[in-house]
């Protein structure tokens, strides 16, 4: 049997991530393996904190720690958001594991004995104020072309030209503003992969199923031909090169964070190691479909970098099979910007709401094929009307209905009738509908089509209409509140990889003893009787809030919405 691998690009380490982050692939590939889950298949579902590179260091110098405790501590912060937005990976490690350390090296030392990777002297910036050497983007000065006076030494902002350090005039340092500088050289590790070029086209072609997103972008980058890249740094915080001569240097972070997928399941396993095994899941992995999440910006380094360091080591590691990529989520037409403190980020949005209201939202628009835009008014509008009036309205009116007129139990009496069978009959069609979607991982569609199978309910419950029918045909009534029930039981079920905390809530008022490894999956499965009369149930809380305008109002000021861009 298929094993089901499945990993989200690893936040990285330097701040609490946002709602574009999030929807960017941590809560997709959620919602993937909480579907394969119920549907019975064995899921190992990992992600991890990216914790190396000049950001990181930066932020922690900001923040006044210690690089690693920095790390340590943001890690802490992005688990527990993590879980409050119960994302249930089986394992969120971090980049800078030991596991991660050994494996990057063994990746580093096999491309060099197979001739992909070769020492190369390079001339750097140094700062001596710093006592650092500046990565590219970390010098400043006037460019050359424009006059604009704060262009990065990799590209200029206003002009776009591309540049290098030592174009700048008057460069200084981006981090201490010296313009005490001088240019060293540096020896360097660099990853051939012009040589591979051929190899991973091969490999790319492979895949004539990936989303045209992640296909196009792999081979614009293979049709630009690939360069030759530096692999290491001169920085202190990364993991150690660990050769004679190069002491002083750490692979680059794009090196080691892809590789901290395998690492990551590494640190899975040593929680429990006589159960777990991190190898069978990585290598010679026959059995094992593996699928990545990720957005935009990092396709590249998904199906061509890493990949490339994967066949570059003549080994046979696990490669991926099905990438999902996405693209923007927006604020209001503009980007999210933590340093400007535009949008809204994971830690503001779980103090103001639960997490499946962000949820539903944001998988209901995720930016499958084009940029989107998160507003106000259209998250309020989705939670008002599809889940609190359609989802939640129709739990709670059932429910509440049926207690006070026959108690808190199924109903007995009547049968059912051509009304019940058509229910049946679209039902089962719109579940097939939604897990072929949910197969293919058009998220959007499946969830339109799971909105439109709550709106069933509603409209076979005005059509019904149990209030109406109790006063002259009580039969009748318990016939349509049976069923009603059965259906919020289906309800709970095909809405748990959505809204897990709905669907429990659900699940506990109906008790249905959920645990998240059921589905329906075949029409017979649907058939709305399987809580028989007399099967007790509770009246739950309201399951869903309404959004009030004033709330909305007051949240576009607060987060700066508002203004269309
Ligand atoms: O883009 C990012 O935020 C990166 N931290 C993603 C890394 S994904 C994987 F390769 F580690
Ligand atoms: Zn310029």
């Amino acid at each position: 049997m298929t094993r089901h691998l499945i990993t989200s690009a690893l936040p990285y380490i330097n701040g609490v991530k946002h709602l574009g982050n999030l929807i960017g692939s941590m809560l997709p590939s959620d919602l993937y393996a909480r579907y394969l889950r119920a549907r019975g298949e064995e899921v190992l579902f990992i992600c991890a904190t990216d914790e190396h590179g000049t950001p990181a260091e930066l932020a922690a110098r900001e923040a006044g720690l210690d690089v690693a405790e920095f790390c340590k501590e943001q890690h802490e912060v992005q688990a527990r958001l993590g879980e409050a937005f119960s994302l249930s990976f089986d394992y969120f490690g971090r980049s800078s594991s030991s596991q991660n350390r050994e494996l990057t090296q063994h990746f580093g030392n096999k491309l060099l004995e197979n001739g992909f990777i070769e020492e190369r002297v390079t001339k750097q910036v140094f700062s001596i104020d710093d006592d650092r050497f500046l990565p590219d983007r970390y010098v400043e000065g006037t460019c050359p072309h424009c006059g604009y006076e704060k262009a990065r030494g990799d590209q200029c902002e206003s002009c776009t030209r591309l540049l290098d350090p030592t174009d700048l005039l008057e460069p200084r340092s981006a981090i201490s503003g010296s313009a005490n500088l001088e240019v060293r050289e540096s020896k360097h590790l660099f990853l051939l992969q012009s040589k591979l070029s051929d190899e991973i086209r091969a490999w790319v072609n492979e895949h004539a199923d990936w989303p045209v997103l992640v296909s196009s972008i792999a081979l614009k980058w293979l049709d630009e031909g690939l360069h030759d890249r530096g692999i290491t740094r001169d920085l202190k915080w990364g993991v150690p090169v660990g050769r004679e001569g190069m002491e002083d240097k750490v692979y680059y972070v794009w090196f080691d964070a892809p590789i901290e997928y395998i690492a990551a399941t590494w640190e899975w396993a040593d929680e429990d190691a006589d159960n777990r095994d991190w190898k069978s899941w990585w290598y010679e992995a026959e059995d094992v479909n593996y699928t990545q999440f990720m957005a935009k910006d990092n396709i590249p380094f998904h199906t061509v970098t890493f990949p490339g360091t994967q066949l570059a080591s003549r080994e046979p590691w696990k490669m991926v099979d099905y990438i999902k990529g996405f693209n923007w989520l927006n604020y209001y037409g503009g980007k999210f910007s933590t340093s400007q403190k535009r949008g809204i980020f994971m830690s503001d949005a779980i103090e103001m709401l639960p997490a499946d209201y962000w949820r539903y939202y944001l998988l209901a628009n995720a930016p499958e094929n084009s940029d989107t835009s998160f507003t106000w008014e259209s998250f309020s509008g989705a939670v008002n009307k599809d889940l609190a009036d359609t989802l939640g309205n129709f739990v709670n009116r059932i429910l509440k209905f049926c207690s006070s007129k026959f108690g808190t139990e199924l109903p007995a009496g009547g049968t059912p009738t051509a009304r019940e069978d058509a229910l049946i009959k679209s039902l089962a069609e719109r579940i097939e509908t939604y897990n072929t979607h949910m197969d293919e991982l058009q998220i959007r569609k499946a969830m339109q089509e799971l909105r439109a199978i709550w709106v069933m309910g509603n409209e076979y419950l005005t059509e019904a209409a149990p209030w109406t029918e109790f006063k002259t045909d009580p039969d009748a009534a318990a016939v349509s509140l049976r069923c009603a029930i059965n259906l919020i039981r289906v309800f709970a079920i095909l809405s748990a990889p959505v809204i897990p905390n709905a669907s429990r809530q659900i699940s506990e008022a109906l008790n249905l003893g959920l645990t998240g490894e059921e589905w329906i999956s075949q029409p017979i499965e649907v058939e709305l009787t399987t809580l028989k009369p007399g099967h007790k149930f509770t009246v739950p809380d309201v399951l869903f809030r309404k959004i009030s305008d004033e709330e909305v109002a007051e949240w576009q000021e607060r987060f700066g919405g508002g203004e269309s861009q």
